[in-house]
This record gives structure tokens, sequence and C-alpha cells, in this order.
């Protein structure tokens, strides 16, 4: 696809980072968003935005962990507004996990999975029968892009576990999926999207600001401290190292680059992560032990 004009893109966790630079990226083509996010707040906030600058927006309440709300989802956007050749599986959390693996609340491993995993796979299995749907009548092709994250899909880092599982399984996912899709020469394509090239600055250290009570926290358990990128840029500080970070449009910009281009690893490099890409794919094809990566 090289041409987002008109187009219909239904974005989860559109209100926020990744999700809403991709609400504008898209509109500045000329597409129509349809942004859906657990947070109504920040989904008004967008909305008017997205308004301001003349885009057509549709928004819907959506929590990706119930597979009926994504349902919802998906009916208002092919019943009530014509269909949706873009849809954008995005939301995503982090729980915030520190100190050993042991020791994790439950609820840090629920709510993870719950958002990050089960999240795709209730988008997948709402929007996927549509889409193909739609392909069977139409000389259109469509696009599902899944963002994951390199924390997991490449690397793992001894710091983040429920995360880097939590996006490992959505990997697996999205692969398996870009694969019966290729087997049957579809016209819906997948995309696995990586955040990137470094760090992006984005609510996502912060994600306990949509944390549902029953999966609160335990009391005692342990928790990183870090709500923002600033956090983290002076906890890297401390030890000496410096942490890079990549606005959300640039993303979005990628976003749509691997969409014109058709590919499956929607992924901007930095030499730093590549080496430790490589440097792990070696170890794992020389059966040398690991190394463990550090963040940046
Ligand atoms: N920020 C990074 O460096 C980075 C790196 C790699 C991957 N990612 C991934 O990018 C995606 C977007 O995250 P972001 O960095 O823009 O963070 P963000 O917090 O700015 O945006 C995430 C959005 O998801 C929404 N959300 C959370 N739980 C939800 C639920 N149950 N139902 C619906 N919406 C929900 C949030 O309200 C928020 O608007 C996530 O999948 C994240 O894992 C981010």
């Amino acid at each position: 696809m090289q041409d987002f004009a008109g187009k219909l893109a239904v974005i989860t966790g559109g209100a926020s980072g990744v999700g809403r630079s991709l609400a504008f990226a898209l509109g500045a083509e000329g597409a129509k968003v349809l942004i859906a996010d657990v947070d109504k707040t920040a989904l008004a906030n967008t909305e008017q935005a997205l308004k301001d600058k003349g885009i057509e927006v549709h928004t819907s309440v959506c929590d990706v962990t119930q597979q009926q709300s994504l349902n919802d989802l998906a009916a208002k956007a092919f019943d009530e507004l014509g269909g949706a050749h873009l849809v954008f599986a995005n939301a995503g959390v982090a729980a915030g996990e520190a100190g050993p693996l042991w020791g994790y609340s439950d609820n840090d491993w629920k709510w993870c999975f719950d958002v990050n995993f089960w999240g795709v796979v209730n988008t997948v299995n709402a929007f996927m029968p549509k889409l193909m749907a739609q392909a069977a009548s139409d000389e259109q092709e469509s696009h599902m892009m899944i963002t994951g994250s390199g924390n997991g899909a490449f690397l793992v880092y001894p710091d983040q576990p429920v995360y880097s599982a939590t996006k490992a399984a959505v990997q697996a996912v999205t692969e398996a999926l870009y694969q019966q899709m290729a087997i049957a020469q579809s016209k819906v394509k997948i995309h696995a999207l990586f955040p990137g090239p470094h760090i992006v600055d984005t609510g996502i250290f912060d994600s306990d600001r949509v944390r549902p009570d029953h999966f609160a926290k335990a009391a005692d358990a342990p928790d990183s401290g870090i709500r923002t990128t600033e956090d983290l840029r002076e906890l890297m500080e401390s030890y000496g190292a410096e942490l890079k970070t990549t606005h959300p449009d640039e993303v979005a910009q990628t976003a749509l680059q691997g969409i014109r281009d058709d590919r499956f690893w929607v992924v901007e490099w930095n030499e730093q992560t590549r080496e430790k890409v490589e440097t792990r794919m070696q170890s794992i094809l020389n059966k040398t032990n690991p190394i463990p990566a550090t963040l940046g």
C-alpha cells in the first residue's frame, strides 16, 4: 500500500505515545483514524488534537484485555465506518518489575500478559476474520501491524523479564500469523513493528496510570520506581551510561514506510542494539553462554 488517503486506520493504544503519533502521521496522509484506548481522558485529548489538525477521527473506549471490547471495535470499524484497511495492534504496558525474578507480584505477570499478549490475540481474533472477508470482495491490500519490542523479540534483558516474556510471546504470534498469510498469498499483510531505534519517549514507564485495581501490584512487591524517561536517564547516568531516546513521531514514520515497503520486520537499528543481537545469535549458534545485555 502506497497511498493511505481515504483509508480507515484502527489503532489500539491510540491515545498516547506510538499509537497517538501513528494517528497523526496517518491523518496527515489523508487517512481516517479510529483510535481505541482504555484511558478516556487521554482519548478525548488526542481526539481534539487530531480534529484541530483537520483529521477525521473516531474514538472507542476499548480494553484490549476483553475480547468483547475488541469485537465491538471491529464492528464499529466495519459495520459503521465502512471497513478498515489498516489495523494497529499497539496497546501495551510495562509492569515496572525490579529485582530477582521470583519476587515479582503475580499481578505484574498477569496484567502485563493480559494487555501485551492477550491484547494482541484478542485484536487478531476480532479483526482478522473481517479483514479476510473484506479481502475476498475487495481489490485492495490491507495491513495489520503488531507492535512488539526488541526487548523480548530479539534480546532478553536481565531486569525486565515480565515485559520481555510478553513481547517474546507477541513475536511468536506475529511471525506465525505472517507465515499463515504468506502461505495463503493473502492480500492481508502482517507487519511486526519494533519501536526505536532508541527507547521511545512515551508514557510506557507510567503504565500504572491505567492499571486496573484487580491487577494492583502487591504492596511489598519490588518496583523499579521508574515512571518517566527522565527517571531512567538519571538512573543510567548514575552508573555512567548515556540514555538516547527516540520521539514517537519518528516511529510512526518508520511504521508507514514499513507498510509502503511491505516489510515484515519494521525496525530501525542502532549500532549497539544490532551488535547485541548479533552477539546473542552467535551465542545460540555457537552454543556459548549468554552475555547479560544492558539497556540503551
Ligand atoms: N516506548 C518504548 O520505548 C517502546 C519500545 C518498544 C515497544 N513499545 C511498545 O509500543 C506500544 C505503545 O506503547 P507506548 O510506548 O506508546 O506507551 P504509552 O503508554 O504512551 O501508550 C500505550 C497506550 O496503550 C493504552 N493501553 C494500556 N492498556 C490498555 C488496555 N488494556 N486497553 C487499551 N489500551 C490500553 C494506554 O492507555 C496508552 O494510551 C506498546 O505495545 C509498547 O510495549 C514501546
